[in-house]
Order: structure tokens, then C-alpha cells, then sequence
């Protein structure tokens, strides 16, 4: 391996085609192979965060009546360009697009939305009873600079309400991600934000306006808003750069442009909100950067950081099943950042309950003993005893020392005169006390030790056969 990432360096001081350059990236300054920019490893000690989070989210997404949906990882890029917009940063800088061996083009999917539209229609939906709900867990793709909170490779959650169009729903929806964050201590964190951005017609009218306002103000704006400025004006509000902001600020009011009826339904919204006691900022310049957005947007801001890392953000898309050549038919959805939920429940200093600990580690001498062992531990797994045994040659010096790193709060050990007189000693790692059990009644010895309810017992359900 080091003789290949040599090579590599070496092709690539030599001037040789960028591919060198790019193998080089391959590799770690030790030479051996790394992730890509921006991708990541998730850990046994991130996959508890993530673990526990999915079931938070299955846990209230059952209580709601949503049921989980996957759609595949990549779809045509056209999906993406028409659900998403031409104009947007999605679609203009950061989809991973390439071709099949038969020249289609096919987008690693940067959002959920637009599969799911799709395959609302695709799979006939609209004969369900509406609304229907749907959740999913997934990871995405955007080609992003990384940065904290910013991954090339990153995991959503997400809700899609499709076939009803009431503020309601967008008000159940919004408590349900409230419920997500208390429950996973970080609700206080957040600061809602929320805004209408009216109808597809108002807002064409409205954004023709700010087309106006901004020409010939090209050259105070920053690169990105310039190049924004004529494949989605309505960005520019939302940039974060200091001239940017100063113009925004004076800019013509959506609100002066919007429809009756999204004004209507987004009073209606609020009044529902207060209801249920979900506080709100009223936010004129969120826009969100996708363009399927009708009516409802709104964003979960971290109250220090702003705008910068939002958890999650969501909204209304009433027009993209009909867009994707589906029968009109609302919708709103939400999806947050999985690796930002984490960030900020490690930030809180909030750890989750692991349930990976192990209760027993066996040893053995000789292969006899192992063969005893091989038995026992299956008993004790089936008695809800999460077991692992050092089924290697090392001595019982050297497996109990394991045993410890392995932090199992008990070993059983078995040797040769334990295999002969049908024993096993079990030993008490904390205490360092041990007693010699009959093999049979070792499984029931350690149930008593470990206690009932901490016995690894899950089933996911009995089996039906029809
Ligand atoms: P989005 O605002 O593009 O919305 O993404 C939602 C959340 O995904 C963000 O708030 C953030 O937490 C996380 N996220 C986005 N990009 C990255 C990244 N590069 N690295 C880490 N986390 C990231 C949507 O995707 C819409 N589909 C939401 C929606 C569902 N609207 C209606 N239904």
C-alpha cells in the first residue's frame, strides 16, 4: 500500500494527469487509504446517538401514523432539477452527477422530497386515504465545502404529509420535530422561524420586483448573490454578507406581494401555533433554497449560531406532485440534520443509554474447554446475556486481562478440571471474588447476578405465516 501512495505522490510531482493528484487524496500521510473530503465513518459510539435518535423518530412517527419509506439512493438528475430548481445551490453546484454504463444521467439523491413525490405518484398514493404520512432515515449527498456541520455524505430525517391542504397540518407538523427535540433534550436550543412565501404567481411578481430593485446594484452584492441574482433572486435576501444584508434590508417587502390566501393561511397557521403554545419568529427574509416551496417555510435556527447550521427546515410544496406529473394534490414536510442533532446533544454534554455493554466474557484452557464454551455462551445469549467469549489461545492470564478492557462485569472460566468435573468458575471482576457453579446452572447463576431487567431480551415480534 505504501509503495502504491508513493507512487501516486510520485506520479503527481511529476506533473502527470490530475487523476494522480486525485489518488493522492486517497491516501493518509502514513499511505494508507482514507475517506474522501467531506464523507465520514460512523462509529460504534456515534451509531448509539444515531440509534437512539431513530427511535425517537419511530417511536412519535408511529404515535402520528406515519409509516417509514426509503427511495433509492440515486434517481434521474432531472427529478432533482425540476423539483428542485435549475436556479438553486442544490441543483446548480452541489449534486453528485454521472452517467450509467448506457449514458443516463442519475443524481446521488441531495434531499428526500422530491423521491418521495415521485414515488407517491409512481405508486399510485392518491388511492390512499389522504393525507398520507411518511417518514424516512437516509443518508444524502451534497458536493459542499465540508465544514463543521457541512458533510459531503449526511443523514436526514424527514416527514411528508401528502393530500391535505390545512395550516393544521402544518402546525402538527411542527410539534411533532418539537417533540423529536424534547425528547432528545436539545428543544430549548432552537429558535423557530417562520415565514409565507405565497403562490408560485405572487411570487414570480414579487421576485420580478426585487429584479428590479437590485439592477443596477450589481456591484455591491457578493459573488454568489450576483450570480444568484437572475437564477434566484429570492436567495439575495437570505445572504448572510454584510452589503448583501444592508440591501436586503431595504429591499420591496414580499409580504406587500402576496396573495390573499397564503396571507389567509399563514394567519391561520400562527393562530394554530399559539394554540398549542409553540412560540414562533416571524422571519419576512427566510426563503428557503428550494424552489418546490409554496405558501408555509419555516427553519429550527440554534439561538447562538443563527441562521448558520439550522437542525432543520421545512415547508409547504403544494405545487410539485402535479409538477412531477402527478393530479394536483398538496403537501408540507420537514427534514433536520442528523450529524447537527448529535452535535448539539454532545455539546449539551447529553449521552444516550448504550445498550452495548457486555454482562459476561467466557475463557477457556484447551480445546476441550472450548468446546464446553461454545455451548455455554449460546445459553447464555439465549438467557438474555450479552456474552462474548476469548475463543483465541492466550492464556487465562492474559483473557481475563481482556476480560477487564472488555469492562464485562463477570467471566466465567473454564479449564481442563472444570471441563472434567462438569464446572465453570464464575468470577466477580470488581470485586475479584469467584465460585465454582455447576455448568448447567451457570446460565441461571448469572441471570440472578445480572438481574431480570437488565437481560437483553428485545424481539422484534412474533413471526406470522399465512
Ligand atoms: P434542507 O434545508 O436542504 O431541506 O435540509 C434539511 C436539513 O438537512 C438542514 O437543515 C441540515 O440540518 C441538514 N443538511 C443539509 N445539508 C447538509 C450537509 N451538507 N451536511 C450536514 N447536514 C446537512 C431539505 O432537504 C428539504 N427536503 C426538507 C423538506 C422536506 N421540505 C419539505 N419536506
Amino acid at each position: 500500500m505504501e509503495e502504491f501512495a508513493r507512487k501516486a505522490r510520485s506520479r503527481q510531482k511529476l506533473g502527470n494527469p490530475p487523476t494522480a493528484g486525485r489518488l493522492e487524496e486517497s491516501f493518509s500521510k502514513s499511505g494508507s487509504f482514507q475517506t474522501p473530503k467531506g464523507v465520514h465513518d460512523i462509529l460504534p459510539a456515534d451509531h448509539e446517538y444515531h440509534t437512539f435518535i431513530k427511535k425517537v423518530i419511530r417511536h412519535r412517527c408511529r404515535q402520528a401514523g406515519f409509516r417509514r419509506i426509503s427511495t433509492p439512493i440515486f434517481e434521474f438528475t432531472e427529478l432533482f432539477k425540476r423539483s428542485i430548481g435549475d436556479g438553486s445551490d442544490i441543483v446548480s453546484k452541489e449534486m453528485y452527477t454521472f452517467e450509467d454504463k448506457k449514458g443516463r444521467s442519475l443524481t446521488l439523491k441531495p434531499e428526500s422530497t422530491a423521491g418521495v413525490a415521485r414515488s407517491y405518484i409512481q405508486n399510485n398514493m392518491q388511492a390512499l386515504p389522504q393525507p398520507v404520512l411518511l417518514y424516512y432515515f437516509e443518508p444524502h449527498f451534497r458536493y459542499d465545502r465540508p465544514q463543521k456541520g457541512r458533510y459531503r455524505q449526511f443523514w436526514q430525517f424527514g416527514f411528508e404529509i401528502i393530500g391535505e391542504n390545512d395550516p393544521a397540518l402544518d402546525a402538527q407538523l411542527i410539534q411533532l420535530v418539537r417533540k423529536i427535540h424534547e425528547d432528545l433534550g436539545i428543544d430549548g436550543l432552537f429558535s423557530l422561524q417562520l415565514n409565507t412565501i405565497g403562490t408560485p404567481e405572487a411570487r414570480k411578481n414579487y421576485m420580478s420586483v426585487l429584479e428590479d430593485y437590485y439592477a443596477g446594484k450589481e456591484r455591491s452584492l457578493c459573488e454568489n448573490c450576483k450570480e444568484r441574482l437572475h437564477k434566484n433572486v429570492l436567495r439575495l435576501l437570505d445572504c448572510k454578507e454584510e452589503d448583501c444584508r444592508i440591501l436586503s434590508e431595504l429591499a420591496p417587502a414580499m409580504r406587500d406581494y402576496l396573495d390573499q390566501e397564503s396571507i389567509e393561511f399563514h394567519e391561520e397557521l400562527k393562530e394554530y401555533l399559539d394554540e398549542i403554545g409553540i412560540s414562533y419568529v416571524e422571519n419576512p427574509k427566510l426563503v428557503r433554497g428550494l424552489d418546490y416551496y409554496t405558501k408555509t417555510v419555516f427553519e429550527f435556527w440554534d439561538k447562538e449560531e443563527g441562521a448558520q447550521n439550522a437542525v432543520g427546515g421545512g415547508g409547504r410544496y403544494d405545487g410539485l406532485i402535479e409538477l412531477l406529473g402527478g393530479h394536483a394534490t398538496p403537501a408540507v414536510g420537514y427534514a433536520g440534520g442528523i450529524e447537527r442533532l448529535i452535535a448539539n446533544m454532545k455539546r449539551e454534554k447529553i449521552r444516550v443509554p448504550s445498550k452495548d455493554e457486555l454482562h459476561v466474557f467466557v475463557a477457556q484452557l484447551g480445546k476441550e474447554a472450548k468446546k464446553k464454551c461454545l455451548k455455554l455462551i449460546d445459553d447464555l445469549r439465549e438467557a438474555g446475556l450479552k456474552t462474548m467469549g476469548a475463543l483465541g489461545k492466550g492464556s487465562v492470564n492474559i483473557q481475563l486481562r481482556l476480560a477487564d478492557k472488555f469492562n464485562a462485569p463477570y467471566t466465567v472460566l473454564i479449564g481442563l478440571t472444570e471441563v472434567r468435573e462438569g464446572t465453570a468458575i464464575i468470577r466477580d471482576m470488581k470485586k475479584g471474588i469467584q465460585e465454582h457453579v455447576k455448568m448447567e446452572k451457570v446460565p441461571e447463576r448469572l441471570v440472578k447476578l445480572i438481574g431480570e431487567k437488565n437481560l437483553d431480551k428485545y424481539s422484534p415480534g412474533e413471526l406470522l405465516y399465512s
